[in-house]
């Protein structure tokens, strides 16, 4: 197929542009080995038996993480690697089980210094290869803010369309579901899709209302406005007045629809982000062009419901904002991280952070990610030992290269620029992997199906 021809001549240009720009800054490539200990990027690992050590396992790499932070330890002070990496998660369309990132790590520098090294290598490689000028310093926008006002950590900011708060004009208004959501210490917010009325029937709002449910807001209330006056799912319960301020306030006027939500922000924020996308695209409101920003302070952990403990929303060696130290162990919700994403026309295509190198902190946060000493000693014991030698400030970032291709090429898929690619089952079907194995190789690696799995 010429196109995936393409993808593949593409991929092969940045791995020739991206060893340029990073030898010509005194990078050092350095490969790191495949069958490691478990890294603890969050995912699931695939692991490999051992033949000669009974019962035990390799992990294949999630990422070189830990062995570029031994690399600084060790004195280099830059090191890159076009590497791959492997995580058993689910499938999405910019997701595969297998990808390649361009690992990368600095030492004696500050966040400024590693976002300006990105920052000039993402400008080299849209020159270079799509002759397109981006305009540099890139923006940056902390998680809070991106949240409020896109309702995602990885914003499409190629359009406008902001969330809006109206909560202090509705919190005394006739309509239980706001007033509702306030006391109970939520919010309402609102998007307005400027001309929207037209395309955006009833039909669809109420199309637009079943997806905000499925994701999980308990109702959507909109204002059309078409007509001399405006059509408001909620207006029979707003006093004079009422619904004038809250158009006035958020630009509202004849031609537009108003979509509102009141939950709690974990809900509204999101969903109001979901549906400012998809209204987006409904209404040919995003333009063509490419729309970099980075998104800094990310919450350092965040709950998990399922085994009701912390984790690490990035990784357990990134480091917190200083002013953040002191709730790590009274209101871990509240500590922020020095970490980065870079974000692509709504796509994470780079994620990074400055990394702990003081092994009392470590190993404060390792016991608030739920570790016992003997874990820590037992999973990361090396590297606090490392740490014990002196280590010097360093930062790094890994831009995935499979997803950068596929915003160069406008693929809708990962699969689309992979040369041999899996399907959504992490299968490859044209080799037939994964397969079985004969009971020889089974034996070897000393391991018994259980065929109640089967
Ligand atoms: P992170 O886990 O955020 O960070 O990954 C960095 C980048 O890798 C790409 N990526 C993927 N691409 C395709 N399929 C996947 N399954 C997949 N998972 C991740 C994304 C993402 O932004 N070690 C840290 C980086 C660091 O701190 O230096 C890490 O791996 O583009
Ligand atoms: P009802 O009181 O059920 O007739 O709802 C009036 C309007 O409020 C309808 O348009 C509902 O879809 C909408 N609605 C219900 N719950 C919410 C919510 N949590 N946020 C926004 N609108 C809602």
């Amino acid at each position: 197929r010429p196109s995936l021809q393409r993808n593949m001549m593409m991929r092969h240009e940045i791995a020739k542009v991206t060893r340029e720009y990073y030898y010509e800054n005194g990078f050092v490539e350095i490969e790191t080995p495949m069958m490691i200990k478990p890294t603890p990027e969050g995912a699931r690992d695939y692991i490999v038996p051992s033949r000669i050590h009974h019962g035990s396992f390799y992990a294949l790499p999630q990422s070189p993480q830990i062995y570029k932070q031994l690399l600084m330890l060790s004195g280099f002070d830059r090191y890159i690697q076009l590497a791959r990496c492997f995580r058993d998660e689910d499938l999405r369309a910019d997701r595969q089980p297998e990808f390649t990132q361009i690992d990368l790590e600095m030492s004696f520098v500050t966040e400024d210094d590693i976002m300006e090294m990105n920052e000039g290598y993402v400008a080299r490689l849209f020159k270079e290869i799509l002759d397109v000028e981006i305009p540099l310093p890139l923006p940056r926008l902390t998680f809070q803010d991106a949240m409020e006002r896109y309702g995602s950590d990885k914003p499409d900011t190629r359009f406008g369309m902001e969330i809006q708060n109206i909560s202090d004009l509705v919190a005394n208004c006739g309509f239980s579901v706001f007033t509702g959501a306030i006391e109970n210490g939520g919010s309402v917010r609102a998007i307005v899709a400027k001309g929207g009325a037209a395309k955006l029937t009833r039909k669809e709002i109420d199309k637009l209302t079943e997806h905000a449910r499925g994701i999980g807001a308990k109702g959507l209330a909109y204002v059309r406005w078409v007509d001399e006056a405006p059509n408001c799912s909620f207006a029979k319960f707003m006093a004079e007045g009422e619904l004038d301020a809250i158009l006035a306030r958020i630009g509202c006027e004849k031609g537009d629809v108003a979509l509102i939500v009141a939950d709690k922000d974990k809900v509204t924020l999101p969903v109001l982000g979901a549906l400012r996308l998809l209204v987006g695209k409904q209404l040919d409101m995003i333009p063509a062009g490419y729309n970099f920003l980075w998104i800094t302070e990310f919450p350092f952990f965040e709950w998990d419901e399922e085994t009701q403990t912390w984790l690490a929303m990035h990784h357990p060696f990134t480091m917190p904002l200083d002013e953040c130290l002191e709730y790590i162990d009274t209101d871990p919700g509240k500590v922020r991280a020095k970490a980065y994403d870079l974000v692509l026309n709504g796509v994470e295509i780079s994620s990074g952070s400055i990394r702990i190198t003081d092994v009392e902190l470590q190993q404060r946060m390792f016991r608030r990610l739920g570790l016992t000493p003997e874990e820590i000693d037992r999973k990361f014991g090396f590297l606090v030992d490392a740490y014990r030698y002196g280590a010097p400030p360093h930062a790094g970032a890994a831009p995935g290269v499979d997803r950068i291709i596929m915003l160069l090429t406008g693929e809708e898929s990962i699969r689309e620029v992979i040369t041999f690619p899996m399907n959504k089952n992490a299968q490859d079907l044209m080799m037939d992997a994964p397969t079985t194995v004969s009971q020889k190789q089974l034996d070897d690696v000393h391991i018994l199906i259980n065929e109640a799995h089967l």
